[in-house]
């Protein structure tokens, strides 16, 4: 009986400790960060702009993961800077999850 309750523990244990870290490594909202980077880079973006056409497609995974962590914008930081954490979070996670070696690539927002 004992042996029993304690596997049974160990499983809800092993559980939460798992889907945690998958939340950790995600993080972002991809459905906010789709509605923000509409609102937030599309402005600069869109087709025929001068910064050119940006979608989620135009990078794989670990690109907007380096894009994201070090380069930051750096072509124009103040676009970056008037984001909040989260809001950049939510961005990368979108653009992360329609990346062009993701399972859903995506080309427009
Ligand atoms: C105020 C205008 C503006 C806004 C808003 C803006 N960008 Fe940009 N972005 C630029 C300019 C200008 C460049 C440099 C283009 C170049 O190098 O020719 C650039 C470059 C980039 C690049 C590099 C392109 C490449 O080929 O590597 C990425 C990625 C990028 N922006 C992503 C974003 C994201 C994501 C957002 C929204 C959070 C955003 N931008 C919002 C103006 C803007």
């Amino acid at each position: 009986m004992m042996k029993n309750v304690a596997k049974i523990a160990t499983c809800l244990i092993l559980a939460f400790t798992v889907g945690g870290q998958v939340y950790a490594v995600d993080g972002g909202n991809p459905k906010k960060g789709k509605h923000l980077y509409k609102k937030e880079c599309k402005a600069c973006h869109s087709k025929g702009d001068a910064a050119g056409e940006l979608t989620p497609m135009s990078k794989t995974m670990s690109q907007w993961d380096r894009f994201f962590k070090r380069d930051m914008h750096g072509a124009q930081p103040d676009v970056f800077k008037k984001l909040s954490d989260k809001e950049r979070l939510d961005i990368q996670q979108f653009l992360y999850d329609h990346a062009a070696d993701s399972d859903q690539p995506q080309t427009c927002g």
